[in-house]
């Protein structure tokens, strides 16, 4: 009997080797490579065609795009971030960390798409079909339309496709997918490569579109080969903090829209609801001012957010002053404190610095800065700021405040909540101010405290 091969493949860009090695030679990561065993026969040979003549280069002017009719799922949030819907014969990636509730939003948008006339199958390799149903109860009345298949068998999940014809499949998850003819434990690289691999042709030759759920690993890359995110056509990825009922969708590749376009959810008691408004939400509830609080008029994407920063300082203590950031960037607030503490003469060293984003969303945005400074210096005087005061801009290194893209969109939508007052860069120019919104100019981060109090 022939001794059986192995190989190592890399999980993150799928670089192959004969033997292991401690770094990707591909993609330089350490410890990446995993031993699989070669497949005895090519398993690629039956995607070769035969050389057809007809087959031959012409003008990209001459390609007629008709307009595809894209499925709406009526999960609004959704089909927005998508770009208006889903493209016939896409295939659509959701990653997300467990427990975020990937599932239920499968589980609403198979609903909805059901409940408007497309059949949908719903392919659950994780949870049992008395699972899906109970969660699905508390969604609403089960659609007749929708069908579940608890099955990790690839050729028997596109055995069911070529029994029935369906308007949209759900994978959950790709993990779990098994495909007899590849060596190795469902949820390594080459099984979720040839699987996914093996229902995109089924799936693109039906023009069905495909969603397929991922997880996340801890580092925050899909669980498995980079490789799977390249076959795709969109990735979605579903974040928030578990403990807060908020959460966020975005798009990190689409090939038929923006990837600017952000959705919010909130989760209740019966499945995810859209926000319409997620200023309102950020805004903690309006009550008497308090120190150590300020709102920064945030972009995500292309949607302005207006979202409370809360700082508290206090004195240290143990000898090493802590400071820590829910949802803000570690680095970039030591930054700000070394900023503060060398162009302002702030002596921050011997305090405990916290720093928080109401709500719990992780929102990127350099713009956040000003009012991370307005916060820590409010709350390290402990002296209240306006609660119609807001700010957006970047702090650099020499203290000075800069300029923040998209100022006349952050503007309407501050003006739209109720500010008064708007903190922006000095440097730069300045849009027409909204009727009622007063701007007010900084250069350098050491003229903040006296414009603020
Ligand atoms: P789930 O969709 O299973 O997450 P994932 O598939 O990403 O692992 O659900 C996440 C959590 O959401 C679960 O712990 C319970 C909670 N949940 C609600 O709060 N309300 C609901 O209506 C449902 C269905 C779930
Ligand atoms: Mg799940």
């Amino acid at each position: 009997m022939p001794k059986s091969r192995s190989q190592y493949v890399c999980s993150e860009c799928g670089t192959k080797t004969a033997q292991w090695v401690g770094k990707c030679p591909g993609c330089k990561e350490w410890n990446s490579l995993k031993k699989e065993a070669i497949a005895s026969i090519s398993k690629r040979s039956h995607r070769h065609q035969t050389i057809d003549s007809s087959v031959s280069p012409r003008p990209l002017a001459d390609v007629q795009v008709d307009n595809v009719s894209r499925l709406i799922t009526g999960e609004e949030e959704l089909d927005r971030v998508l770009g208006g819907g889903i493209v016939p014969g896409s295939l659509i990636l959701l990653g997300g960390e467990p427990g975020i509730g990937k599932s239920t939003l499968m589980l609403q948008v198979a609903f909805l798409a059901s409940e408007s006339g497309s059949r949908v199958l719903y392919v659950s390799g994780e949870e049992s079909p008395e699972q899906v149903r109970m969660r699905a109860q508390r969604i609403g009345a089960v659609p007749r339309e929708l069908m579940i298949l608890p099955e990790t068998r690839v050729p028997l999940i596109l055995n069911a496709l070529d029994n029935t014809e369906y308007s949209l499949l759900i994978v959950d998850s790709v993990q779990t997918l098994d495909h007899p003819d590849i060596d190795g434990v469902p949820g390594s690289v080459s099984q979720i490569r040839e699987s996914v691999a093996s229902i995109t042709s089924h799936a693109k030759s039906r023009n069905l579109p495909v969603f397929l759920v991922g997880h996340i690993t801890k580092e925050g890359s899909i669980a498995g080969p980079k490789v799977l995110e390249h076959m795709v056509d969109v990735v979605l990825q579903f974040e928030g903090d578990r403990n807060h009922a908020y959460r966020m969708l975005r798009a990190a590749k689409n090939r038929f829209g923006t990837t600017a376009e952000l959705g919010i959810y909130e989760m209740m008691g019966d499945g995810l609801r859209c926000v319409d408004n997620p200023s309102d939400v950020l805004l903690s509830e309006a009550g008497e001012p308090t120190s150590g609080s300020a709102i920064s008029v945030s972009l995500e994407g292309i949607r302005p957010i207006l979202v409370e920063v809360q700082a508290l300082v206090s004195t240290a203590v143990y000898g090493t002053p802590q400071r820590s950031g829910t949802a803000f960037d570690l680095r970039r607030l030591n930054m700000l404190l070394a900023v503060l503490e060398k162009r302002c003469g702030f002596k921050l060293a011997s305090f405990d610095v916290f720093l928080n984003l109401a709500g719990g969303m992780k929102i990127v945005d350099p713009a956040n800065d000003l009012a991370v400074v307005a916060a820590i210096l409010s709350s390290s005087l402990d002296l209240p700021l306006d609660r119609d005061t807001c700010f957006a801009g970047e702090v650099g290194l020499s203290g000075e405040i800069r300029p923040v893209p998209r100022l006349d969109a952050r503007m309407s939508e501050a003006s739209r909540l109720g500010m008064k007052k708007i903190l922006v860069s000095g440097h730069g120019k300045t849009p027409k101010a909204p009727q009622g919104l007063k701007v007010v100019a900084v250069k350098r981060v050491s003229e903040v405290h006296s414009l603020i109090f």
